[in-house]
């Protein structure tokens, strides 16, 4: 294959992991375990700027995040929350953490075409982080619209560009002085090979450049007075270790990375240059993870953490927010 069209094949295939259901579900305990506690943190906040939330659907529910947060508050004015995800794996771990009392229930559905959830028939419909994951992100929104009754709210987030979101910027970061050492020069031709001069294409997940985009999306499908935020949460991350493990479930459980370290060990000259091209691979990733944690710690804790020893570094996530009426 001429290297034009095997870089746009790599591209297209890249951005189709995040389409898939097995791209998500097969690491979906991993998910929950290291980012439930994270995106948790955004549902919490969402919640703060939506009233009408008696009949909830959640689309792109992933691990629970806001239902879990809805449980916190024991389910406060909810009549009802159905969750959706079209990976089955994430739904099993929602279910596994859902009490018989509780007002929830999930299924599989994929969020471009909710037939199963009838017109009108919803007071607030969420998708916090998962449209932005759609091929066709308007499908989404407008399905969403469609189920929300006539007073009826709709509430989205996502991300806007790499460097407002730190655990991918400092992990790109990583990745490219890891590949810039003499060691790894067979990594860093392959990879050229395959990503060509394209090293700034732009990922789906980083759907809006700015709160105005996602608007316009919303508005583009009938939404009306239409408010934006942006929220930054900071993690804070105790040790060392506490960053290697988040880089290794990161590239573990984010569809795009995991297509991207597979395709390069899966490149016929890397796997005749490294016959053992799992171990390589394996080392690769743990200097990866190494220096992603170095790089955090340089920067250090946060100017204003009163307990400085106690914290080995943090990253911040900007996300953008979109609120809008039926
Ligand atoms: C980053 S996670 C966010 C999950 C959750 N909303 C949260 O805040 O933690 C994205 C989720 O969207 C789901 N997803 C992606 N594309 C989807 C689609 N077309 N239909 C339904 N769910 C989808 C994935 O399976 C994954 O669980």
């Amino acid at each position: 294959m001429c290297s034009l069209s095997r870089v746009k094949t790599f591209f297209e295939k890249q951005q189709r992991a995040d389409y898939r259901q097995d791209g998500w579900g097969d690491a979906s305990e991993l998910y929950d375990r290291s980012f439930g506690n994270k995106f948790r943190s955004y549902a919490r906040h969402a919640l703060d700027f939506v009233e009408c939330n008696s009949r909830i659907v959640d689309v792109g529910c992933g691990s629970g995040a806001l239902f879990e947060v809805l449980k916190q508050h024991q389910f406060k004015n909810v009549d009802s929350y159905v969750g959706l995800d079209f990976s089955p794996e994430m739904i099993d771990v929602c279910n596994s953490k859902r009490e018989s009392a509780d007002p929830a229930s999930f299924y599989v559905a994929n969020g471009e075409n909710l037939s199963c959830i009838e017109d009108n028939s919803k007071t607030l419909a969420v998708a916090l982080f998962s449209v932005i994951f759609f091929p066709q992100r308007s499908r989404g929104l407008s399905e969403m619209y469609r189920v929300l009754d006539q007073n009826g709210v709709a509430l989205v987030s996502g991300w806007s560009t790499v460097r407002n979101l730190e655990w991918v910027y400092y992990s790109n970061q990583s990745m490219k002085l890891v590949l810039s050492s003499e060691k790894y020069e067979p990594e860093r031709v392959a990879l050229k090979a395959l990503t060509g001069h394209m090293t700034n294409q732009k990922p789906n997940f980083l759907a809006w450049s700015n709160p105005d985009d996602l608007k316009q999306e919303m508005e583009d499908v009938h939404f009306r007075n239409v408010r934006t935020f942006e929220k930054t949460e900071r993690f804070l991350m105790p040790s060392p270790n506490s960053c290697t493990r988040l880089w290794k479930d990161m590239a573990s459980s984010f569809p795009t990375i995991k297509y991207l370290l597979n395709s390069l060990y899966q490149d016929d000259v890397m796997m005749d240059t490294f016959p053992n091209h799992k171990a390589r691979k394996i080392e690769f990733e743990e200097s990866i993870s190494k220096t992603f944690a170095d790089l955090i710690g340089e920067r250090g804790p946060p100017p204003s953490e009163e307990d400085p020893s106690s914290c080995y570094g943090y990253l911040d996530g900007k996300a953008i927010f979109g609120i809008g009426e039926k």
